[in-house]
């Protein structure tokens, strides 16, 4: 969808080039991230997609045709841009802002309020914002304003530059959750920058790690980024905690199941004993008839000879499904169980251990 073959950006009087024959194949309908120090040329090697920037020399092309023959009109209705900074226009309200490029494309005044009423929406942001002005709106309101307005003349390529910078890690995860959930339906393709290596992991599915000068030090997908990085400055600019990173990126869906030391209400408790006993557990889980997780109970608390009937203790050491093996490693060393129980909205798949998450790690 986009590529760029051995493109250089050498500005005006700077010693050294920002950009220096770099070459990047960018899929379609993907989020492709560029990561990087300051000043890696991050921001630049974006302005030459869409042509906010020229390129010295090299050549880069957006849907087989390269952008160098191409007039600027044309590229920015078929490119929406996030700027880093955000930069909403001021003095314009919301509604004007969101409505920039219809407006320069001459939408006429019926379609184009019908499409901001459409992304007011889509970016879950309040009707009555729009005729407010961009100061009287939070940070993380404003960024989702500047995705809206990206979005407004549905680009296919997407260019966003850090859209999330000036917002808290709370805040943060939600947008980037809510791109991710604005992908799976609008499916653009996108190239994003940021220098927040867990935004980049989490939101690509392709990484570029770019070095001073637009030197790409690795391209690939976060798993095999994150499991083998192909050099020090790599390694060193993923972080200490790169195996749990990675962790981070695999769902427990993935994994085969144990069905651990659980049984179903009813069930004797010499059966219970000995599925204890099975497992090696002073505990045992108890399950309703639907397989909704009631809770555990103490082996010593069975009766000798009865029925289990209910659970002594509520079973707070769980997952869901959906979540990542990282999650399951946080619940079992905060826990006593050494297990993590996964459910499926309330009801009981199996259980997680340790050496499961230990194996999927060395793999
Ligand atoms: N208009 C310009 N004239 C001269 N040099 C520039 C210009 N714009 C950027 N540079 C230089 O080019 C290099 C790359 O800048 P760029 O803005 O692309 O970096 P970046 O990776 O986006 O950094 P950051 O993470 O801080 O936003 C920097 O050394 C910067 O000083
Ligand atoms: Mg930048």
């Amino acid at each position: 969808m986009i590529t760029l073959t051995d493109v250089t950006k050498h500005y005006e009087g700077a010693t050294t080039p920002a950009v220096e024959n770099l070459s990047l194949t960018i899929e379609e309908g993907t989020i492709t991230v560029l990561v990087g120090p300051s000043g890696c040329g991050k921001t630049t090697t974006l302005k030459m997609i869409n042509r906010l920037i020229e390129p010295t020399s090299g050549d880069i092309t957006v849907g087989g045709n390269s952008v160098i023959d191409r007039p600027p009109h044309e590229l920015r209705r078929e490119i929406g841009y996030v700027i880093q900074h955000i930069g909403l226009f001021p003095h314009k309200t919301i509604r004007k802002n969101i409505a920039t490029v219809p407006h320069l494309l001459g939408w006429d005044a019926a379609r184009i309020a019908e499409r901001v009423d459409e992304l007011i929406e889509l970016v879950d942001l309040d009707e009555e914002m729009l005729d407010r002005y961009p100061h009287e709106l939070s940070g993380g309101q404003r960024q989702r304003v500047g995705v809206a307005r990206a979005l407004a003349a549905d680009p296919p390529v997407m260019l966003m530059d850090e859209p999330f910078g000036a917002v808290d890690p709370i805040v943060r995860g939600k947008l980037q959750d809510e791109l991710l959930d604005l992908q799976r339906r609008v499916k653009k393709t996108i190239v994003l920058v940021t220098h927040d290596v867990d935004e980049a992991v989490k939101l690509g599915d392709k990484v570029a790690i770019l070095n001073i000068g637009g030197v790409l030090e690795q391209y690939d997908s976060p798993e095999v980024i994150l499991g083998s990085p192909a050099n020090d400055f790599v390694r060193s600019f993923l972080g200490t905690d790169r195996g749990l990173k990675r962790l981070g990126l695999f769902p427990i869906e993935t994994l085969q199941l144990d069905t651990g030391p659980f049984v179903g209400v009813g069930a004797t408790t010499a059966v219970a004993r000995s599925v204890a006993q099975s497992h090696n557990s002073e505990w045992i889980g108890v399950l309703a008839e639907d397989d909704t997780l009631l809770g555990w109970s103490p082996v010593d608390s069975l009766a000798v000879d009865g029925v289990v009937t209910e659970a002594a203790e509520r079973f707070l050491s769980w997952v869901d499904c959906n979540d990542s093996l990282r999650d399951a490693l946080e619940v079992i060393i905060s826990s006593h169980t050494r297990i993590a129980a996964v459910l499926d909205g309330g009801t009981f798949k199996g259980i997680v251990t340790l050496d499961q998450i230990y194996a999927e790690i060395m793999t």
